[in-house]
């Protein structure tokens, strides 16, 4: 495993899942989203979608709507049914990863199609955090950009493949962060184009 330190203390561990891992892994993603369909998050206030569609596993999920904000819950929005658990193979990869002593409690995942980017933000909806944030990326290859703890601070740049990790971790945990654009065709590990990535956190305090 090559660990590649990145500024504030942030992680990226290029292909830490294999092609094989990775197959694995999406097929429990689909069975996810076959419980627990993917929905459009609306921007609080302004009610605008956003360009990704989601959906949680594990015993909170992130929701966002325009009349509620932003926030964690223990049911799907539109089912109303309890999210399906987090798969094993990621509670294993937090385990080794995540040097913290607790599971993680909610798992999103974030679909991109081609054309889909998230605007530069901070992860700041739990309360812990202390815990670092695991992202996973499956699928086409994305820019991910990453600054420091102001949005005015310089941000790097590069691009995440599938089975890459990276964690947020330190002073990086509150680093805003932001994905500008997917390489539609880079990966052949979906049916169509498009990138999955899973995001573990830590939700309320320690012992939760
Ligand atoms: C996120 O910040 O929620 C997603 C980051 C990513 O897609 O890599
Ligand atoms: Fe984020």
């Amino acid at each position: 495993m090559q660990i590649q330190d990145l500024p504030n203390g942030a992680k990226w561990v290029p292909k830490y899942l294999d092609r094989t891992e990775q197959e694995a892994l999406v097929e429990e993603i689909r069975q996810i989203a076959k419980e627990s369909p993917l929905f459009i998050p609306k921007m609080p206030k302004t009610g605008k979608p956003m360009s990704v569609r989601m959906t949680n596993c594990g015993p909170l999920g992130w929701v966002t709507t325009k009349e509620r904000g932003y926030r964690y819950q223990a049911t799907h929005p539109e089912t109303g049914k309890p999210w399906p658990e987090i798969p094993k193979v990621l509670l294993d990869l937090w385990k080794t990863l995540a040097d913290y002593p607790h599971q993680p409690q909610a798992c999103l995942v974030n679909f991109y199609e081609s054309s889909a980017k998230m605007g530069l933000h901070q992860d700041k909806d739990e309360e812990d955090f202390a815990a670092p944030v695991i992202s996973i990326s499956l699928g086409d290859t994305c820019l991910f950009r990453i600054g420091g703890e102001s949005r005015r601070d310089p941000t790097k740049s590069f691009k995440l493949e599938s089975g890459d990790i990276m964690l947020l971790t330190g002073k990086s945990r509150m680093a805003f962060h932001g994905v500008d654009r997917i390489y539609p065709g880079t990966s052949t590990l979906l049916k169509q184009e498009g990138r999955i990535n899973l995001t573990l956190r830590r939700v309320g305090g320690s012992g939760v």
